[in-house]
């Protein structure tokens, strides 16, 4: 095992939530929530906590055949029985040993095993959540929950429960074994105990609040470090790299005088226990030789009593040292379990959770004719900020509605309802004239396919970024379908081809060639409805026109609402709509639209287009 000063730094290492430490010690129930991840591991379970036992039997046979061979053997000079001792010292040495071995090695297996189930458990729940949920909890907290915050349930089993049970159980026989050798001696060298234990309690208070100290500079330093590294590029257009280094130098400086200040109580603790210790080892000694001399006298008359012999005295030091060591572990170790606790106290609440989309609908038709109506939709992301108001429209099977309007002015929320990415508030949505609550939402989201505004790109190949893996689309739809988009040739130059590896949100494409990825990944899912968030930033005109062909492909027999910055998206839509503030402010084509004089989209128009340069048709 470990050493105690070790137990404390591996502890005080993981990046932490920034939450207190304030959980009870042992909150049954919680922990009743954790066994039930070691049910499957029960076996294991149950192996461990026999060899904890077992091993703190075993504990007290040393000091047991050191006090018999000093008395019995090598005092009376029996030298024959001496040798059988000795053997049996090492057989009971290599028992231990091995007993220790196979504890160690399951209790961590244990932990580790419990932690792989309920890491899957966190992940499956937190990609069944709603977008709402992500819109106000931190990537990094979720992070810090699925990674760190396990760990420490991990050490409940390693380093926590089981091995507290153990320490307890170890204490417990050494002082009943001191007791009954000889109760005198033993409450005499027992006297600093009282006081070694309201050390350690108040050590344990003291590292608790340190630590928690220490985990909160963790996480401030990690929150640092991936937003600067993430916003490296800001940073240094900006020639911020002065200020920001001297802002690190001082969370840096924080977090070591967090580490310090927790190392500081471990550097009075142990001296102070070693103190005891020798006071401890003082008293047995002084009462005990003088116990010897009087016992002698006592033998002589009595034969049957033996009183304090050099060989209980040994076994007596012997028994200190096995005494003192859990004791200095135990404040070490009810933290650990007591991090644990709050750890699985932090996962179970992101698992209790239950802003998981609702899957209520049933229906999954053969074929979608992909008519979409909304009829007086209303929509807030939260309680009354209405973000789309009385919102009506139609789109026929095959048509193309273009949404149209300022920033902000709620083009993006509306195509977030139809996937319900989020629930409309108040009216319906209906796709071949069924509530979309009522379709499965799987098989809703299958018929919709969704570009963003905002592509993303897993660090994978191109090709299992277009499939996302599913293998029910093959390599040649993936290049059937790049093909359609005409984005075959550009793929096909880069290292590797399809199999070319994008890095972490596509850095290493541009964003137009981005952007044409996600447009072959809307088409290899054939879907009968198009939603197209097009993307505001600007491209070659290489790319721009590339990506505007791509879009009529994806276009061409699929109902379509785009949100179109491109003039000529716009042009060839059946429909416009023009939002405003959540609201509809006027319907027509773009012909009908540029009529109305001092209409909204005119303006829009004006502003938009025609200072870029771009004449009216
Ligand atoms: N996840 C969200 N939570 C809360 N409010 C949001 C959220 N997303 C958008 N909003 C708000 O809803 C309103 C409409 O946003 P929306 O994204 O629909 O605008 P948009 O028309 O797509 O704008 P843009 O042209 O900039 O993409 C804005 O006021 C915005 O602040
Ligand atoms: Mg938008």
């Amino acid at each position: 095992m470990s050493d105690d000063k070790k137990d404390s730094n591996s502890k005080a290492s993981p990046s932490g939530g920034g939450g207190g430490i304030t959980g009870k010690a042992l909150d049954w129930k919680l922990l009743g929530r954790v066994m039930h991840y070691v049910k499957p591991y029960n076996k294991t379970f149950v192996v461990a906590a026999f060899l904890t036992v077992f091993l703190a039997a075993v504990a007290l046979v040393q000091p047991i055949l050191i006090q018999k061979t000093l008395d019995d053997y090598i005092l009376p000079g029996n030298y024959p029985g001496l040798v059988y001792m000795s053997i049996a010292m090492i057989v009971v040495l290599i028992i231990q040993t091995a007993a220790q071995y196979y504890q160690t090695f399951m209790t961590n297996a244990l932990g580790q095993s419990v932690i792989r189930d309920l890491r899957i458990d966190i992940f499956n729940h937190i990609t069944s959540l709603r977008l709402k949920y992500f819109d106000r909890t931190p990537i990094g907290m979720l992070i810090t929950r699925t990674v760190s915050d396990l760990e420490t349930i991990a050490d409940i089993f390693s380093e926590g429960l089981i091995s507290i049970i153990g320490d307890l159980l170890l204490v417990v026989a050494i002082i009943a074994y001191m007791l009954f050798v000889d109760w005198k001696l033993a409450l005499i060298t027992l006297i600093p105990m009282p006081f070694l234990i309201a050390a350690t309690y108040i050590f344990k208070e003291a590292i608790k609040s340190s630590f928690q100290e220490v985990r909160t500079q963790v996480a401030q330093l990690n929150t640092f470090l991936q937003e600067h590294i993430s916003g490296i590029s800001i940073i240094q257009y900006f020639a911020r790299e002065d200020q920001e280094y001297r802002k690190f130098v001082n969370v840096n400086t924080k977090y070591r005088d967090a580490n310090i200040r927790s190392n500081w109580y471990y550097s009075i603790f142990f001296p102070v226990v070693e103190i005891f210790s020798a006071l401890a080892l003082g008293l047995l000694v002084w009462y005990g030789a003088k116990r010897i001399l009087t016992d002698q006298e006592l033998v002589a008359i009595s034969a049957n009593k033996r009183g304090v012999t050099p060989g209980v005295i040994l076994a007596f030091i012997t028994l200190l040292n096995l005494l003192f060591r859990p004791i200095r572990q135990l404040a070490d170790k009810f933290n650990t379990l007591q991090m644990g606790m709050v750890g699985a106290d932090r996962i179970f609440k992101v698992l209790d959770t239950d802003e998981v989309v609702a899957n209520t609908g049933h229906l999954h038709p053969e074929n979608m004719d992909g008519e979409i109506e909304f009829k007086d939709v209303w929509f807030a992301y939260n309680d009354e900020n209405w973000v789309l108001k009385d919102i009506s429209f139609h789109v026929k099977p095959g048509e193309t509605l273009a949404l149209v309007g300022a920033t902000g002015a709620g083009k993006s929320s509306t195509i977030n309802i139809l996937n319900r990415f989020y629930e409309i508030s108040k009216g319906i949505a209906k796709i071949d004239g069924v509530d979309i609550r009522d379709y499965d939402i799987n098989f809703l989201r299958s018929k919709i396919a969704t570009v963003i505004q905002d592509v993303f790109l897993f660090s994978d190949t191109i090709a299992n970024n277009i499939s996302l893996n599913n293998p029910a689309i093959t390599r040649e739809r993936v290049i059937e379908a790049a093909k359609e988009v005409g984005a075959h040739e550009f793929i096909e130059r880069l290292p590797g081809g399809y199999d070319y590896n994008v890095m972490e949100r596509g850095a290493t494409l541009s964003s137009g060639q981005a952007q044409l990825i996600s447009f072959i990944r809307a088409l290899v899912y054939d879907p009968k409805i198009l939603v197209l968030d097009e993307a505001t930033s600007s491209v070659d005109t290489e790319t721009e026109i590339l990506i505007q062909n791509a879009i009529y492909k994806l276009m061409e027999g699929r109902t379509a609402i785009v949100i179109a910055h491109r003039l000529s998206t716009i042009q060839n839509a059946d429909r416009i709509i023009v939002l405003d503030h959540g609201e509809i402010k006027e319907t027509g084509t773009h012909q009908e639209l540029l009529r109305i004089e001092g209409g909204y989209y005119r303006k829009l128009y004006d502003l938009q287009f025609n200072s870029a340069g771009i004449a009216r048709d």
